[in-house]
This record gives structure tokens, C-alpha cells and sequence, in this order.
């Protein structure tokens, strides 16, 4: 995996060619949007969750935690999809890298659910942790941290047994360095390629303990976050956020 990764940090090319069973099936599409703010909240076509925009002045986020209950995923309109809860640092109004970790919950059309742990140093792929498992209905907290603009630490953990799965992670080039601008804990629609999965009924997230945690040592809830609710066409998907707590936001399709 190592020599894997230095190959990503150098050649996009390369790695999809040399290396493609390393890259996640599904995930080589950046995750970057910004949210378009209607009157009444944000909404976006592929996201749906909390995101704090802004750090308190004179500090960065330097990470950012969250606990689910891994949901079972069902369809939507009786096709196969996907859909992928993860938390990050500069995911939406930063442009240069995100580091985020998180979970696709996926459901084939005959109803069944599998489920994949990831990390990713945006703009480079995604990476399937190779030492976890998920089950629907395992509690599971996600974190990534940075520990200066160009390395961080990804962790996913089974809350419930305690198997845990981490990865340290470098930029995958100069430019893209974190600003530790944005805090996000999102359910996303993300692209294969440049086109996004259909997405599946991913029932509930309700992420809890939620916090993003700062350079001079402290850490701020989410209470003041703004919410995105996912709405893909008039009549069809969405999905709602709650206002959030201090500490949660529940996300529903
Ligand atoms: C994801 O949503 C953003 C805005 O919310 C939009 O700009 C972007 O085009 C969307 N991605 C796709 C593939 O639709
Ligand atoms: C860190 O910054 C936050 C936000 O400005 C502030 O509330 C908190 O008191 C600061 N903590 C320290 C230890 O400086
Ligand atoms: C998570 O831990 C629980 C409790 O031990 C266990 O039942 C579950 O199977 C674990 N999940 C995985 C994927 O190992
Ligand atoms: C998950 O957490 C919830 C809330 O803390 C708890 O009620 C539930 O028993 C936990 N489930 C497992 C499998 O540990
Ligand atoms: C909440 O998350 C923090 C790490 O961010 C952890 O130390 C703490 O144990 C968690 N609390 C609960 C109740 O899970
Ligand atoms: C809404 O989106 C779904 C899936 O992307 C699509 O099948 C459906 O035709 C769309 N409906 C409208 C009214 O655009």
C-alpha cells in the first residue's frame, strides 16, 4: 500500500493504470461541491449533512469525529445504488484537498447491503481500509485528523468490538495542502466517473458526538453548522437534515 500511495502522489495516470484494484471501485471522482444557498437552506443535488464553513477566528479545524449506527441501505426505485457517510476537513468552500474518511452503504437490486471503509486525500483516489469489516447495525466513529497542512490520520472503528482500522495519509502533491477552512459530516451521492451513483435509500445517519476539533486545542459542536438537504429532482430523492445539536445531526432519505 505504501508504494501504491507514492505512486498516487505522483501520477493519477499511472496509478489508474498500474494499480487499479487498489482504488475503490466507484471513487475516483473528487467530492467537492459548494452548496448553492436557497432562501430557506442549502440544498444540493449530492449532499446532505452539516458543514461549519469558517473556523473560529484565529484557528484551524485540525479535525474532525463523528459516530453513526451503520444503517441497512434499501432501493430506490428498485435499482441497485449507493450512497457514502463520511466526515472531512475542507470539503466544500476550501478547493485544494480534502481528507475525509468514511463509509459507503450500497444496496444491490435484490435488496442486499455491503458496505466499504475508506479513506482519501482529495484530489487523490480513495482507498478501501483493508483491515475492517462493516455490518448494518455496527456503531462506528469516524475521524480524520490533520497534523500539519500536508499529513493526517484517517481512523474508522467498530465501537462495538473495538476493531479499528487507521491510515496515515500525505498529500498527494504541493498544492494540495489543507487550509483547515471547512468542517464537514456528510451523506453524499458521489460520482464514478464524472456522474453520480444512483443513489440508494439510505434510510438513517444519525451522526452523534460530532465535533471538529481546533489548532489551539479546543473543539467546537455543530450547533451552529449549516445544514445541507439533498434533492436530486422535483418529484424524487431527497434527503433532510435536522436542525443540529450541540453535538448531532440525523439525516434521513
Ligand atoms: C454536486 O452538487 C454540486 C452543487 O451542490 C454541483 O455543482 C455538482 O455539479 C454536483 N455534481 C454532480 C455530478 O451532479
Ligand atoms: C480556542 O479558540 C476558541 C474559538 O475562538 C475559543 O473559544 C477558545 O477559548 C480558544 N481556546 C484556547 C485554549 O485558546
Ligand atoms: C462490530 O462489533 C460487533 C460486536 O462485537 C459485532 O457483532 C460486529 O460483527 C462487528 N462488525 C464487524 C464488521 O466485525
Ligand atoms: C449503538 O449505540 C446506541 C446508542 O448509544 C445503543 O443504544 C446501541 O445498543 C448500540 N448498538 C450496538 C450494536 O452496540
Ligand atoms: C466522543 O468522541 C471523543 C473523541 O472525539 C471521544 O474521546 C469520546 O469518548 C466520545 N464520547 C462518547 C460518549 O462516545
Ligand atoms: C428524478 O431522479 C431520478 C433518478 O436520478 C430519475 O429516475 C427521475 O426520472 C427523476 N425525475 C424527474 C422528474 O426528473
Amino acid at each position: 500500500m505504501a508504494i501504491i500511495k507514492t505512486i498516487v502522489m505522483n501520477s493519477l495516470l499511472l496509478i489508474s493504470i498500474l494499480c487499479s484494484d487498489a482504488v475503490v471501485a466507484g471513487r475516483e471522482a473528487p467530492i467537492n461541491n459548494e452548496v448553492s444557498d436557497k432562501s430557506n437552506g442549502d440544498y444540493s443535488s449530492n449532499w446532505s449533512g452539516a458543514v461549519l464553513n469558517a473556523p473560529p477566528s484565529g484557528t484551524t479545524f485540525t479535525s474532525v469525529s463523528a459516530e453513526f449506527s451503520v444503517p441497512t441501505p434499501g432501493v430506490a426505485d428498485n435499482e441497485a445504488g449507493s450512497s457514502a457517510a463520511w466526515v472531512g476537513i475542507d470539503g466544500n468552500t476550501y478547493q485544494n484537498a480534502i481528507l475525509q474518511t468514511g463509509i459507503d452503504l450500497s444496496v444491490n437490486a435484490d435488496g442486499s447491503a455491503s458496505f466499504d471503509a475508506w479513506y482519501e486525500w482529495y484530489p487523490a483516489y480513495a482507498y478501501d481500509f483493508s483491515d475492517i469489516s462493516i455490518n448494518a447495525g455496527d456503531n462506528v466513529s469516524l475521524s480524520v485528523v490533520s497534523t500539519s497542512p500536508n499529513s493526517g490520520i484517517a481512523t474508522i472503528e467498530n465501537l462495538t468490538n473495538g476493531q479499528k482500522a487507521s491510515q496515515i495519509l500525505t498529500a498527494p502533491d504541493s498544492s494540495s495542502t489543507l487550509g483547515g477552512q471547512n468542517a464537514e459530516w456528510i451523506v453524499e451521492d458521489y460520482e464514478v466517473g464524472s456522474s453520480l451513483v444512483t443513489l440508494d435509500n439510505f434510510g438513517i445517519v444519525t451522526f452523534t458526538n460530532a465535533s471538529a476539533g481546533l489548532s489551539n486545542g479546543t473543539s467546537v459542536g455543530i450547533d451552529s453548522a449549516d445544514v445541507i438537504n439533498m434533492i436530486q429532482n422535483e418529484s424524487g430523492q431527497e434527503s433532510e437534515g435536522t436542525t443540529p445539536g450541540d453535538d448531532r445531526i440525523k439525516l434521513g432519505y
